[in-house]
């Protein structure tokens, strides 16, 4: 996608489709003001609270109650609450369990002398270390796997979701009942870990409902997997598309914080994200109206010449702290020290452990997902 990134943002860092009424923000700069541009709502679901009591908003349901989805000041109750569970000492817990993880997962890579990274290592670990966090069954990793996939189709609301939207009802079903048996006898037999905190977070006598508790256990379970699996696996491929900074990663180990830095902007897992404007205003030099939709392209904003020079170039000594990847705003990814960590430890310990790591395929090709972009298999040998 990216030279057509390029083109958009050359022709216009904020490019106005009338069709479509929404405008194509591609710019860096343009990204980073209306990510926290109190004029710009998340609020963009488009159904009324009489809609979601019908059955076939279900899915929508599972969505609302998102911090995600919500404005302030809904969005800043919902992540208070959820920040009382979600501390960086319960994220930083999760270092021995992550490097466990990775240890068990590379043995068994170390004997079969490869790997198809999707499948055995940037799949598994981020659903094991988030099901462990909110204390679910590991046993469970199947079923969630389905099911986020289900709703990483039904964020991304292209054409794909509209042809699997049976299917993705019916996961919406199987993954609420899951979580309403277990929110339900929660606040009276607390198990331990992230739910039955989220269950009990209380900020001046104020506790999350049900259903918020429901939607955003669903949403950390969601926007931790796919992403931080498609950082590992399509970060990795980087590195072996550019053998010299692998090596220069080898060489100089302390690179590794801002090396993870450079992968997030350069392959931006979550590519774009969008809003609606709750004003008329002006955007990039032209006057748009209330209700015109943003698409918000973060991977191109990640690759605006203006900020990043050469931005097409992988170069892991380079300072890419204002990538966007993570977004910015109210809505800055409350995981983001989390995925750092996991794939931080990943590349450690690929590196540590073996000192050949190469691509066992010609071609690859990515799954049919624009947000989420990430690809569909990745099969590497290792020594
Ligand atoms: C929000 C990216 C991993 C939980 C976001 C947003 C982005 C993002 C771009 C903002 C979306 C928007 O404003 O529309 C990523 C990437 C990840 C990652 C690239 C991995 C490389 C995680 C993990 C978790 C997580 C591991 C939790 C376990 C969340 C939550 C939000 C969020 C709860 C909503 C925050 C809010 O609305 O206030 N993430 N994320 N993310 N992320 Fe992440």
């Amino acid at each position: 996608p990216y030279p057509h990134y390029d083109h958009l943002r050359n022709l216009n860092p904020v490019f106005y489709i009338p069709e479509w009424n929404s405008l194509f923000v591609t710019g860096h700069p343009e990204n980073a003001a209306l990510l926290r541009d109190p004029r710009v709502s998340v609020e963009r679901l488009g159904a009324s609270a009489e809609d979601l009591k019908r059955d076939e908003f279900l899915p929508v349901n599972a969505l609302y109650h998102m911090m995600l989805f919500r404005d302030p000041p809904n969005h800043t109750r919902l992540r208070s609450l959820v920040n009382q569970a979600f501390t960086p000492r319960v994220v930083s817990e999760m270092r021995v369990l992550i490097e466990t993880q990775v240890d068990e997962i590379l043995d068994r890579v170390a004997l079969q002398g490869k790997m198809e990274v999707l499948d055995e290592l940037a799949g598994p670990l981020p659903v094991t270390v988030i099901l462990k966090m909110l204390g679910l069954n590991p046993q469970d990793a199947e079923h969630f796997k389905r099911w986020s996939e289900s709703i990483a189709v039904l964020l991304d609301g292209g054409a794909e979701s509209t042809i699997l939207m049976p299917r993705i009802m019916q996961d919406v079903v199987e993954m609420n009942s899951y979580f309403r048996q277990i929110a339900d006898d929660l606040r009276e037999r607390p198990r331990p870990g992230l739910m039955t905190a989220l269950a009990t977070a209380e900020l001046a006598g104020d506790k999350l409902s049900n259903e918020e508790l429901l939607s955003n256990a669903i949403l950390l379970l969601v926007a931790g997997h796919e992403t931080t699996t498609n950082l590992i696996a399509s970060g990795l491929h980087a590195l072996l598309e550019h053998p010299e900074q692998l090596a220069a990663l080898r060489e100089h180990p302390e690179l590794m914080d801002g090396a993870v830095e450079e992968l997030l902007r350069y392959v931006s897992p979550v590519q774009a994200t969008s809003r609606v404007l709750k004003t008329d205003m002006e955007v990039g030099g032209q006057q748009v109206k209330a209700g015109t939709q943003l698409q918000l392209m973060l991977a191109a904003a990640n690759r605006d010449p203006r900020v990043f020079s050469h931005p097409e170039q992988l170069d892991v000594r380079r300072d890419a702290s204002k990538h966007l990847a993570f977004a910015a705003g109210h809505h800055y990814c409350l995981g983001a020290s989390l995925a750092r960590m996991e794939a931080r430890v990943v590349f450690e310990k690929l590196l540590q452990r073996f000192d050949t790591l190469e691509m066992l395929q010609q071609d690859i090709s990515y799954r049919l997902n624009f947000t989420l972009r990430g690809l569909k298999e990745l099969h590497v040998g290792v020594r």
